[in-house]
């Protein structure tokens, strides 16, 4: 599948079949992520791969009081798999700077995760709903690191749609027109 493709058929999915993902697809999914460009190329990233479904359950837990609704469907993952950085010095300066070069870092390899995924037909969602301290602990992950983003993923439970299928059903998007510019913000083509 080429990369256009698989941008036009990555869809958050939330419901998955039974069946694990293969090792040799692990591997090449992570292969995507370490594959991925950084800032200064220092690669700070660090990705925790949960194929535990005890711990797999314990992540919808973790998340803040009154947000317990919006991420149950992670306990049927059958992987999920923690973003986390830690900042070079690099990363320190370009701060200086207010360039969070760090975060884009890690984000930037996580959706070379999500496309690889979706080329190999996993599908995957990511979650920003989690308490952070809480998931460190349940995760084990150092002090110096923090967690950005978890995805995720699993072969999806329903069989695509005749609209979903090619990626070519409408997807709740802007339209061009309104997000991008030329030259200078605002300015229309
Ligand atoms: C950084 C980030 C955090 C997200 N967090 C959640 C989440 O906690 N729970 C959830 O169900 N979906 C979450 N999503 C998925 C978005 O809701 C989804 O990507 C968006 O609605 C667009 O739909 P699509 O991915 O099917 O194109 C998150 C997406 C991103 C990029």
């Amino acid at each position: 599948m080429d990369v256009f493709k698989a941008i036009q058929w990555r869809r958050s999915i939330r419901r998955f079949a039974l069946k694990k993902i293969e090792r040799e697809k692990i591997s090449q999914i992570l292969e995507a992520a370490r594959l991925a460009p950084s800032s200064s190329n220092r690669q700070t990233w660090h990705f925790v791969v949960i194929d535990d479904t005890s711990i797999i359950e314990q992540i919808p837990k973790q998340v803040a009081l009154g947000t317990k609704m919006l991420v149950p469907w992670v306990s049927n993952a059958p992987l999920v798999i923690a973003g986390c950085y830690t900042k070079a010095w690099t990363h320190v300066v370009a701060q200086l700077f207010s360039h969070e070069n760090h975060l884009v870092d890690v984000s930037i390899a996580m959706a070379h995760i999500a496309l690889a995924a979706t080329a190999l037909g996993i599908g995957t969602c990511f979650v920003g709903w989690f308490n952070e301290k809480k998931l460190k602990h349940l995760l084990h992950i150092p002090v110096n690191y923090k967690i950005a983003v978890l995805l995720a993923l699993g072969y999806p439970a329903d069989a695509p749609t005749k609209e979903s299928i090619g990626g070519i059903d409408p997807r709740p998007r802007k339209n061009l027109e309104e997000i991008v510019s030329y030259n200078k913000f605002g300015v229309k083509f």
